[in-house]
């Protein structure tokens, strides 16, 4: 059974549509997370700069590398345009930085974390002012030239955006030299992007969803329910000898997009590759899809971004 099928990307260039999520996987640990999820057949891993763990997946990458478990044209690195670094000029910069950082020469795809621009000061991530984070109001179209100009230098493969909304990628759409191939956000059984991920596929780009396990470790209260709890979850999964993880995932993967569980536990990691081997019936589909009620593990307005003039998440997104 495979351990991840592809899928094709507007560019031409496939994506596995299994990866793994590095948010809040520890230095120390992530290391040996990249060794056993490689092993297991995991070939897109999922990083950001703003993650700050950067540098000790680049020692992870570097480990599979001289163990000869793959070769650099075998996997499918993703990294993030922090919002600090909006500016067209400060694009090239951050994505040296990342390089150096995973110790690499390319990316295979490099998002743009969010539509919204953040004030560039040096060492912090997130400036603050009388308790409110300092934006920038850099349009993100013209963020997006230096991104373009990224693949013009081969630096990296694909280029795309995360947390934008339909009429912030339609705009982008309209307005691109390079289109994007992806758009990530966040997807699980209680946030389904109903209009999002049509739109995403009506416009050929491939669709990334974050969270799928509903994001437990979510450092932003409430958090959304524990999906791996739900009864709903539990019981399909009883009925399929599978855990509630692997019907979360299968979810994401029979809806016709790309999942990126995190985890740094060995057992989980593998766990998480056993979906390619069951089907969710139609009614299984419907059922999970109804347990939508609109929860957000990674919620951008308790960032301080709320007030931001390209935040994304407005009611009906
Ligand atoms: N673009 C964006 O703005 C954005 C935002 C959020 C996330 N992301 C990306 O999406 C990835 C995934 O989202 P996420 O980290 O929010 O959450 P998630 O993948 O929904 O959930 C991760 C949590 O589930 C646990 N877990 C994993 N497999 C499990 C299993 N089989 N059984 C039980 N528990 C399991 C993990 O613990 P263990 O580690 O102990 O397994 C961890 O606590 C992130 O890591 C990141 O790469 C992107």
């Amino acid at each position: 059974m495979a351990s991840t099928t592809f899928l094709t990307m507007p560019s031409g260039k496939t994506i596995p549509q299994l990866g793994l999520g590095t948010w809040l996987s520890p230095p120390g640990i992530v290391q040996h997370a990249i060794e056993v999820a490689v092993k297991h057949g995991y070939r897109y891993i999922d990083c950001a700069f703003f993650y700050d763990n950067e540098g000790a997946i680049g020692e992870g990458l570097q480990n599979v590398f001289k163990k000869g478990l793959v070769k650099r044209e075998d996997l499918f690195i993703v990294s993030k345009l922090w919002n600090s670094f909006h500016e067209p000029e400060d694009v090239k910069p951050a994505l040296l930085d990342t390089l150096k950082l995973l110790q690499l020469d390319y990316l295979d795809l490099y998002l743009m974390h969010s539509p919204m621009g953040i004030k560039n000061v040096k060492g912090d991530l997130l400036p603050q002012k009388d308790g409110k984070v300092v934006m920038s109001d850099v349009d993100y179209l013209d963020t997006w030239k230096g991104m373009e100009k990224m693949v013009d230098e081969g630096l990296t493969r694909s280029i795309g955006v995360a947390n934008f909304n339909t009429h912030q990628l339609e705009r982008l759409l309209t307005h691109s030299r390079i289109k994007p191939d992806v758009l990530q956000a966040e997807r699980h059984v209680y946030q389904t992007q109903s209009k999002l991920v049509p739109f995403v596929k009506e416009k050929g780009l491939v669709f990334i969803g974050y969270s799928p396990l509903t994001s437990p470790q979510t450092p932003f209260k409430p958090g959304p329910k524990n999906g791996m709890e739900d009864p709903v979850v539990k019981e399909i999964a009883k009925k399929h000898g599978k855990t509630p993880a692997q019907i979360l995932l299968r979810f994401n993967i029979q809806s016709g997009i790309v999942t990126i569980p995190k985890s740094q536990t060995p057992e989980h990691i593998i766990e998480n590759t056993k979906i390619f081997d069951f089907s969710l019936t139609d009614e299984e589909m419907k059922k999970l899809a109804s347990l939508h009620y609109g929860a957000r593990a990674v919620p951008w307005d308790l960032l301080g971004l709320g007030h931001h003039k390209h935040y994304p998440f407005c009611k009906d997104e």
